[in-house]
């Protein structure tokens, strides 16, 4: 019978079980199973990415993201992974709607979980402190996505009716955007969303939510780094559901 060990290296390792006789084992590098989960998304679920526009770097997407929308219009957007509010400054700044909303959702004290070898639990953490940013028009949802975003989104049902929505997606794991994505699709039927690890968790997270949810993504534009790195943004859609679609 298989068993999950671990050998010298650390590294789990799935083997027989002792005294079998049978040659130990299939080392499991799970990053290495991620990245190549990744990548055999993106050559075939996600490969309508490839014919959407361009960017060259992180500035000419934010930038394509405001365009698309439209700088003027009045919108919501609901921001998943804050931080210092690198990106919450950057929308602001850029959303210029007077009745335009911001809403910042984060725990303020990192991630709840390792995510990579460098990035463990806790990294990322302001200690409880939101980013203190002059302007009215944004606010912050305080906690694990997974204990508020149900009750924030029915105590925010009034101002998050009518208007378009942009969510973006950066609290890296993939726990944390799928669950995101679920709550959202009980709510949304259709959201201009980004994502800005679209070649890790925050990729296997769409499509394991596209595989049980009925939604279509639009891919609109990207960025890809030489490193591997894409950001993705796109149009959510809910549809009908088919067998075998
Ligand atoms: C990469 S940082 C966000 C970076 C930010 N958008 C910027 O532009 O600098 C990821 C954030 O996601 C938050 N986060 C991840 N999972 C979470 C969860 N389940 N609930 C609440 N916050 C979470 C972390 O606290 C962290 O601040």
């Amino acid at each position: 019978m298989p068993v999950l060990g671990t050998h010298a290296t650390n590294d789990p390792v799935i083997g027989p079980s002792a005294g079998t006789g049978m040659a130990v084992a299939l080392n499991v590098d799970l990053r290495a199973i991620e990245h190549a989960v990744c990548a055999h998304n993106m050559r075939n679920r996600f490969a309508g990415l490839y014919k959407a526009r361009k960017c060259v770097d992180r500035a000419e997407f934010w930038g394509d993201i405001v365009t698309t929308i439209g700088a003027d219009q009045q919108i919501n957007v609901l921001e998943f992974g804050v931080r210092q509010g690198r990106s919450m400054r950057y929308w602001s700044e850029h959303f210029k709607n007077p009745d335009t909303r911001f809403v910042g959702f984060d725990s303020f004290i990192g991630l709840p979980e390792d995510w990579t070898e460098n990035l463990k639990t806790g990294s990322f953490s302001t200690r409880g402190k939101a980013p203190d940013i002059d302007d009215p028009r944004i606010s912050y949802e305080i906690g694990w996505f997974q204990n508020m975003l149900p009750g924030a989104i029915a105590r925010r049902q009034q101002q998050l009716a009518g208007s378009p929505l942009f969510v973006h997606l950066d609290a890296d794991l993939y726990s944390a955007t799928l669950y995101v994505l679920g709550v959202l699709a009980n709510h949304f039927d259709e959201y201009y969303v980004a994502f800005d690890q679209f070649h890790l968790d925050e990729n296997r997270a769409l499509a394991d939510f596209m595989t049980a949810y009925p939604f279509r993504v639009q891919f609109l534009s990207y960025t890809a780094d030489k490193a591997g790195r894409c950001l993705a943004f796109g149009r959510m859609k809910k549809i009908w559901f088919e067998p075998g679609r």
